[in-house]
Formats: structure tokens, C-alpha cells, sequence
């Protein structure tokens, strides 16, 4: 089966190979016979082997693909290779082993790897990294160590990698950072160390990766960001710190990089920003300090971020919001206060935000929605999207809202009175009230999908389920046909179930007025209809009597 594939993708190749100097073969669920009878070896470029059985590779393996560019063995429980096995690949660009069961990690050749740029080692079963591992790939730029089991490197394991531009060691199980591990990596910009079990990071561990610019720390265990401030770090311009056991942020603990635009502070531990906390970031454009237990945001905390862009600090615990907060940020364009326990906005909050498209504080404890009259007036409103849902909004200036984007008010505590005044037939396609419950009927098997708003009067839970206007006229239409002995409409639909909403009498009250009306509706319909008749009756007959 394999070797029909094999002859296929040949054919394809030699077809290929006729055209260009470039020639690919990528094989998969062979074994290692069909390998070495692979026809035209000496003039391919690019060879991919997946879900192979290949476990073990001997000395010279590759020895006649003498012009291989790139080669992926993946998915083939590759575990062993002999000292040699890479010999003679003196083109050799890229270098995948991932997916195998790779435990131990050598240079597998005699000579260098001259032209090697991009070697992925990554969900293997290493363990720990030897010094001078990599001496033989000089020109390596991109190294993917990820998803192995590393808890140990030693000193001098990427020693002579000068030109090392990318390195993954994130899903591994290291501890500790310590100063020489990184040592000597002169051009590493990024850096990936996310998900492993690191508690600490040495002040100097950095200290030679000057070009560094994307250090990812995410989803370890530190609770220190003391090494932060080490003269290595100074050019990062993306900084992941979520997910760790972060409780405080020193005070000028950024105060060296200047250049960061990204950081990731969420899921934490913090409790508070300071005036000293974020002191130094001018450059920063997206703040994400979402997830954390931060009950104050100190006046002035974020005075030093005049580019900030974003910033998010969803699922916290605020329950205010100074009014100068943003003053100094006036290049903002979404805020992200969502789910805290904020119970008013300053109307000054957003006065020089003239940039601001999004603005989400759905998930808090306002009462009230005036801070939205009072933006300021150079903001372009049309563009700006605010979500207020699930606040405890009991009723808004409709006519203040009409020139917004859009506007989410669904799951507020609207009172039923303001709502049954103002509501039904003002409201603009910007302003989202209703909130989608399921509506079970008794002639279709199928939920109906309802969009509904719930209102309180007299401190008690109520809800009115608004139908959507297409169903309020198929009730019609339904009544209508109801004349039709021949073809009785459907069973009407049955109410509502709504876990959380009690159906007091007083819903079914109004439920009842909403049926009465519309059988009113339906019999002055007909009434009319009838009368219409009737009299067109009447000037036949007349006419029928002038003519007689
Ligand atoms: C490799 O696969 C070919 C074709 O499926 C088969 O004929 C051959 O016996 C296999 N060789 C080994 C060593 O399993
Ligand atoms: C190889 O195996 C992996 C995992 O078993 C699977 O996800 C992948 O689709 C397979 N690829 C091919 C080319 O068969
Ligand atoms: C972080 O906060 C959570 C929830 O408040 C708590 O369970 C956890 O113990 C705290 N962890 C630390 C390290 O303070
Ligand atoms: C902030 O971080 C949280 C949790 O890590 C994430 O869910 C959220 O999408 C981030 N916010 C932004 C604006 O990217
Ligand atoms: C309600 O349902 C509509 C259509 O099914 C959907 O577009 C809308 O996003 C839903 N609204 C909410 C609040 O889930
Ligand atoms: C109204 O309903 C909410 C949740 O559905 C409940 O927490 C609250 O206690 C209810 N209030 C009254 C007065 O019944």
C-alpha cells in the first residue's frame, strides 16, 4: 500500500524534478526498506517522512541524499541514532525530529552542520541538555526544544550558538533560570519558557542577551520579578508573566524597559497598582492585568503610559475607579473593566478619551448610565462599542444613547414601569436590551429561540418575554387562519422555561392583557373584514335596485 504511494509520489517527483531543481518526496506509514530504496535520492532536496517506523537510525543513514535542504522525520518512535547518522548532510537547512521518542540529544555528525538554520527537537522525551550540545550547528537560528521533559542544562549547552535568534524550551520541567544557562546567545530575541515549573530567575540570567525582545514566562510558579530590571532585558518589546504566583508588583520594578509595548500581568495574584508600579513603561502599548484579586487602582498608576492602547483588567475586584485614572492615556482605544464590583463612573473618567472604540463593563454593579452623556465631544461615537450588560441599570436617558455603535444593556435590573413606557417601541437597532432564552413549543420539537427582558417592580423578580416581531406577526397570522376548520393552526406555544424566573400571578396577568390584545386586534381584523363585505353586499344591492 505504502509502496504504491511511494511509486505515485516518485512519479510526481521525477515529473516535478523535470520542471525545477527543486524536488520534494514525503512519504508516510513506511518503513525503513522503502527508505533506503528510494529512487533519485541523490538529487532531492526536501524529504518528509511521518508516521514511519523508523526507531532507530544507523551511522551514514543519509548518506546518498548528499543534497537534502530539509528533512522532517516525525511521528516515527525514532528513539536512537547512532554517534554518525547525520553525516554527510552538508546542505542541510532544516532539521525536524519532533513527535519521536528522542531521549538523548548529540550532534549525531563528525563535522559541522555548516548550513543548518532551524533544528525542531520539540515533543521528544529529553531530559536534560549536555554543554556543548549544539557545538556542531554554528549557523542555528531557530532551536524548538518544547514539550519535552527538561529539568537540566547545563553551563555551556548552547555554546557557540552566536547567531541563535529563536529558542522554545516552553512545556518542559525546568526549575530554575540560573546566569549561565543563556550565556553568550548575543543576537536571541525571543525566548520561550512558558509552562514549565520555574520558582526563580537569576538577576543576571539575561545579562549577555542584549537583542532580546519577546521573553514568554507564562504559566510558571515565580513570585519574584526582582530580575527584571537586569540590563539584558532592557530591549524587550513583549513581556508574558500571566499565570504565575505574582503577588506585588515592586515600585520601578519596569523602570528599564522602556521599549516593552506588551505585557501580561493576568492571572495572578496582585492586589493593587501603584504610582511606583508600571513607572517606566512609556513605550507600553497593551496592559493585561485581567484575573488578578486587584481591589485599588492607585490614582495615578498608569500616568507614565501615554501609548498605552489597551489595557484589561477584567475579573478583579475593583469596586471604584479613580476619575483622573486615564487622564494621562489619551491615546486609548479599548477599556476592559468587565466583571468587578464597580458601582459608579466618574463622568470625567473618559474626558480625554477621544480614541476609545471599546469600552466593556458588563459584569459590575453600576446603577447608572449618565457617564455616557458627558464624552468627550471630539470622540467619534458611531464607531464606539460599549457593553453595560448584567449591571443593575434600572432605567437610561434612551435619547442620550441613540448615537452610539452599539450598546449592550441586556440583563440589567430595568424597572418594569420605565420599561413598559419607554421601551417597546423607541428603542434604536444600536441598543440591545433582550437577552436569548428558550422558548419550548408544543408542535415542533425544536427549541425557539426567544430574545427576552427581564424588569423588577416592587424589589420583586418579574420578567416579560418580549417575542421578536416576526413571531408577535405569525401569532397574528396564526389567529387569522384560525377560522379554517380544515386547517386548524398549531397549538399555541407553551410558556417559557426559565429556571431562575418565577411566573408569579401577576406575569400571568400580563400575559393574559397580551392575549386579550391580541384577540382584539384579530376581531376588529374581522370585524372589519366582515363590515367590508357587508357593505360592497349593500351597494350591489342598491346598485341592483337602481338598475331595477
Ligand atoms: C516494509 O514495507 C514493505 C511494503 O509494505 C514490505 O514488503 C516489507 O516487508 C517491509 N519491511 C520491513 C522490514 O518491515
Ligand atoms: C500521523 O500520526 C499522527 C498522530 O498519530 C496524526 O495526527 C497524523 O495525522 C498522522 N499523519 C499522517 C500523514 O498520517
Ligand atoms: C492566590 O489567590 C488564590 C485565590 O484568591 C488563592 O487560592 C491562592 O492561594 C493565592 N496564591 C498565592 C500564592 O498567594
Ligand atoms: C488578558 O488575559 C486573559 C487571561 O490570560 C485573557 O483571557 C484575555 O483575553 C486577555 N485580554 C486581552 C485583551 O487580550
Ligand atoms: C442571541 O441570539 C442571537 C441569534 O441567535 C445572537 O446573534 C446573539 O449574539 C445572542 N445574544 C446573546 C446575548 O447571547
Ligand atoms: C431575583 O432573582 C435573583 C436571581 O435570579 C436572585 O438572586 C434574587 O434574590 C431575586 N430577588 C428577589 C427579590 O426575589
Amino acid at each position: 500500500m505504502c509502496h504504491a504511494v511511494y511509486q505515485i509520489l516518485f512519479w510526481l517527483w521525477m515529473l516535478l524534478y523535470s520542471g525545477s531543481r527543486v524536488s520534494c518526496l514525503q512519504m508516510s506509514n513506511c518503513n525503513k526498506t522503502e527508505v533506503t530504496m528510494i529512487r533519485g535520492m541523490e538529487l532531492l532536496t526536501s524529504l518528509t517522512l511521518s508516521n514511519c517506523s523508523l526507531p532507530h537510525l544507523e551511522n551514514a543513514f543519509f548518506m546518498r541524499f548528499g543534497h537534502l535542504l530539509h528533512l522532517e522525520l516525525q511521528h516515527s518512535g525514532l528513539s536512537s541514532l547512532e554517534d554518525f547518522s547525520l553525516h554527510s548532510l552538508p546542505r542541510l537547512q532544516s532539521l525536524s525530529f519532533a513527535h519521536n521518542s528522542l531521549s538523548k540529544l548529540r550532534s549525531w555528525s563528525s563535522e559541522p552542520l555548516e548550513a543548518l538554520v532551524s533544528l525542531d527537537l520539540s515533543h521528544n522525551r529529553l531530559s536534560s541538555l549536555d554543554a556543548h550540545s549544539f557545538v556542531l550547528y554554528p549557523q542555528l537560528q531557530m532551536l524548538d526544544l518544547g514539550s519535552n521533559q527538561i529539568n537540566q542544562i547545563a553551563d555551556d549547552t548552547f555554546y557557540g550558538l552566536s547567531h541563535l535568534k529563536h529558542l522554545q524550551l516552553n512545556g518542559n520541567r525546568m526549575m530554575l533560570i540560573d546566569g549561565s544557562q543563556f550565556h553568550g546567545l548575543h543576537r536571541l530575541s525571543s525566548l520561550m519558557l512558558q509552562h514549565n515549573l520555574i520558582e526563580g530567575v537569576d538577576p543576571g540570567a539575561f545579562e549577555s542577551n542584549t537583542h532580546l525582545r519577546s521573553l514568554r514566562l507564562d504559566g510558571n510558579l515565580l513570585n519574584c520579578l526582582q530580575f527584571l530590571t537586569q540590563s539584558g532585558l532592557a530591549r524587550l518589546v513583549h513581556l508574558n508573566l500571566a499565570n504565575n504566583l505574582l503577588r506585588k508588583l515592586e515600585p520601578q520594578g519596569f523602570v528599564t524597559n522602556v521599549e516593552l509595548q506588551d505585557l501580561d500581568l493576568s492571572r495572578n495574584n496582585f492586589t493593587e497598582l501603584t504610582k511606583e508600579s508600571l513607572v517606566g513603561l512609556d513605550s507600553l502599548e497593551r496592559l493585561n492585568i485581567s484575573h488578578n484579586i486587584l481591589s485599588h487602582i492607585e490614582d495615578g498608576s498608569l500616568e507614565s503610559l501615554a501609548s498605552l492602547l489597551q489595557v484589561d483588567a477584567s475579573f478583579n475586584q475593583l469596586t471604584s475607579v479613580s476619575e483622573s485614572l486615564f487622564h494621562a492615556n489619551t491615546q486609548l482605544e479599548e477599556i476592559i473593566l468587565s466583571h468587578n464590583r464597580i458601582r459608579d463612573i466618574s463622568p470625567k473618567l473618559m474626558q480625554y478619551q477621544t480614541h476609545l472604540r471599546h469600552l466593556k463593563l458588563d459584569g459590575n454593579a453600576l446603577i447608572e448610565a449618565s457617564f455616557l452623556q458627558r464624552l468627550p465631544p471630539a470622540l467619534n461615537r458611531l464607531s464606539l462599542i460599549v457593553d453595560l450588560s448584567s449591571n443593575r441599570l434600572q432605567s437610561v436617558n434612551l435619547n442620550s444613547l441613540l448615537h452610539f455603535g452599539h450598546i449592550n444593556l441586556a440583563d440589567n435590573h430595568w424597572s418594569c414601569a420605565w420599561l413598559v413606557k419607554n421601551l417597546l417601541l423607541r428603542a434604536p437597532p444600536s441598543l440591545n436590551f433582550a437577552r436569548n432564552w428558550s422558548l419550548l413549543s408544543d408542535w415542533s420539537e425544536d427549541l425557539t429561540k426567544v430574545q427576552g427582558i427581564d424588569c423588577i417592580e416592587d424589589a420583586r423578580n418579574r420578567s416579560i418575554v418580549l417575542l421578536s416581531i416576526g413571531e408577535v406577526i405569525h401569532s397574528k397570522v396564526q389567529c387569522a387562519k384560525s377560522f379554517d376548520e380544515l386547517n386548524p393552526a398549531p397549538p399555541p406555544l407553551t410558556w417559557p422555561k426559565i429556571p431562575t424566573d418565577r411566573f408569579d400571578s401577576r406575569s400571568v396577568i400580563i400575559w393574559m392583557l397580551v392575549a386579550i390584545a391580541i384577540t382584539f386586534a384579530c376581531l376588529r381584523w374581522l370585524r372589519r373584514f366582515v363590515d367590508r363585505k357587508e357593505q360592497s353586499k349593500r351597494k350591489l344591492k342598491a346598485i341592483n335596485e337602481v338598475v331595477s
